[in-house]
């Protein structure tokens, strides 16, 4: 049966402080409704329908040119009047022999499995709820339930009575519904409760009444459903999931400093026997190879590192590939474009930009290399600089096989230094260097004999 998806994002979310719509605010590196749509398009829906209000101009912006944009439809709810409500907006849009999910754009974590079970409970008689049992049941709704354990109301906790409210099991707010009888339902809504509002949840009762069963899926997962009212409650699920991260790395061959200090925001993939120490992020799409070592302070975005590498403290790489059995850092910058073959060493304060460093080359300490291509086994001594930009644009430094550049050597690009070439210390290269050639271009030296250095006169 087609599902459409009814995704709620219109609240305001007062208790963020912010200047950007909630939905839009970040868990593991993504946005918690960029979480929720990806999950959604994980169960190929039929139609998504995105009802915003507050700030919705920056969630269209947001998504304009997003992989989700094609499927969106979205709903403008300008007055914030109750979850059902907000449903209410999308219903026209909605075919009558579709089942209708409706999820929250602040609940990041909900889990395609639950959200698929839901939609086949519902498909049984016609309305389905996901429920949740939990110690911290406050300012949740609460299931109502009958002498044979069946669901008869949704009671929030400002219309609930003292003993209701002693009630652990909470309405997660995800549903499902078949359409026609949501449809009918959403008609029979009032706002004569303590809010004022059109509670998507009264639903449930009005189901009852009518003689419906209220399908239920529990679930035992409290992270899956917690939704975000405020930035304590989002860092809570942050730690809660990178925790969850690290130790399912630990279990698949992984060895891991210390769970508690490593961030996924991303997709990772990693062989086996890689450590990693205390400290590290992973950004975006990265993937490691096989007996790799991660040093503390590391920030990995976007990568793919080769077997056998050793990437020590404090290195920063983005967008790079790093080829097997090469060794980077300790304090190390490889910027986007650069590619280390194998066996490669780049060393302490070391900066690389969109460049190649050939097998097995060297460059150990306090070098920028820029728009660079470098040969096989190419020694680059400390304080090395390509000077890649004239002020306005890029040139390329090419230096071939086997070359010893001399350290402090300035190499003026665009400039192409042969193989085997050899280059003099505090060299400034403007010009290229043929192949096994030595090119020396600095000040000769002086030496003055009998030199005095001036001395202090003593004052009375
Ligand atoms: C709702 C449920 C409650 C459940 C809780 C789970 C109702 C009446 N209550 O309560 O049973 O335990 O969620 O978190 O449904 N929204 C709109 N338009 C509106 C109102 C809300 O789009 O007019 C969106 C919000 O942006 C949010 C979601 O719906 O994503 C839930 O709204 P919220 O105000 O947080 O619901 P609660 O009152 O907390
Ligand atoms: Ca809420």
């Amino acid at each position: 049966m087609q599902t459409d998806v009814v995704v709620l994002a219109a609240g305001k979310g007062t208790r963020m402080y912010s200047d950007i719509p909630k939905v839009l605010h970040s868990l593991a590196g993504k946005p918690m409704l960029t979480h929720v749509l990806d999950t959604v398009a994980s169960l190929d829906p039929q139609n998504i329908h995105l009802v915003t209000g507050f700030q919705s101009d920056l969630i269209k912006q947001h998504y304009v040119d997003s992989r989700h944009a094609q499927a969106l439809h979205w709903v403008e709810q300008t007055e914030q009047l109750g979850t059902g409500h907000a449903v209410m907006q999308a219903a026209p849009s909605i075919n009558d022999d579709a089942m209708v999910l409706v999820l929250y754009g602040d609940v990041p974590l909900i889990k395609p499995e639950s959200l698929l079970s839901l939609v086949t409970k519902a498909s049984e008689s016609g309305i389905a709820v996901l429920t949740l049992n939990t110690p911290k049941p406050f300012g949740l709704g609460r299931i109502i339930r009958d002498a044979n354990q069946q669901i008869i109301a949704i009671v929030e906790e400002k219309d609930a009575s003292d003993e209701q409210r002693e009630i652990s099991e909470i309405n997660t707010g995800i549903m499902a519904f078949k359409a026609t009888m949501l449809k009918q339902w959403l008609g029979q809504l009032t706002t004569d409760n303590a809010q004022k509002e059109y509670y998507l949840t009264d639903a449930v009762a009005i189901a009852h009444a009518s003689g419906v069963v209220v399908g239920n899926i529990q679930t035992s997962d409290a992270d899956e459903v917690q939704g975000i009212n405020d930035r304590l409650q989002l860092t809570e699920l942050e730690r809660s999931y990178q925790l969850r991260k690290a130790r399912e790395l630990a279990k698949s061959g992984v060895t891991i400093a210390d769970t508690a200090r490593l961030d996924i925001r991303g997709e990772l993939h990693i062989g086996r026997d890689t450590c990693i120490d205390v400290n590290v992020i992973f950004e975006g799409k990265n993937r490691l190879g096989n007996r790799v070592t991660i040093g503390p302070n590391v920030v990995i975005a976007n990568c793919e590192i080769g077997d056998d590498c050793h990437i020590l403290a404090n290195s920063h790489l983005e967008n790079v590939v790093v080829q097997a059995d090469c060794s980077v850092g300790p304090f190390a910058r490889l910027r986007p474009g650069t590619v280390l073959k194998e066996g490669a060493k780049i060393g302490n304060f070391v900066e690389i930009k969109k460049s190649t460093i050939g097998l097995g080359s060297k460059v150990s300490h306090l070098s920028y290399v820029g728009d660079a291509e470098l040969g096989a086994l190419v020694n680059v001594g400390a304080g090395t600089i390509t000077c890649n930009y004239d002020g306005v644009n890029k040139f390329k430094t090419t230096i071939k096989d086997g070359v010893f550049v001399g350290s402090n050597t300035a190499l003026v690009a665009p400039v192409t230094v042969g193989t085997n070439a050899t280059i003099g210390a505090g060299s400034v290269i403007t010009s290229d260097v043929p192949d096994q050639d030595l090119a020396v271009a600095r000040g000769k030296q002086k030496n003055i004999s009998g030199w005095k250095r001036p001395a202090k006169i003593k004052t009375e």
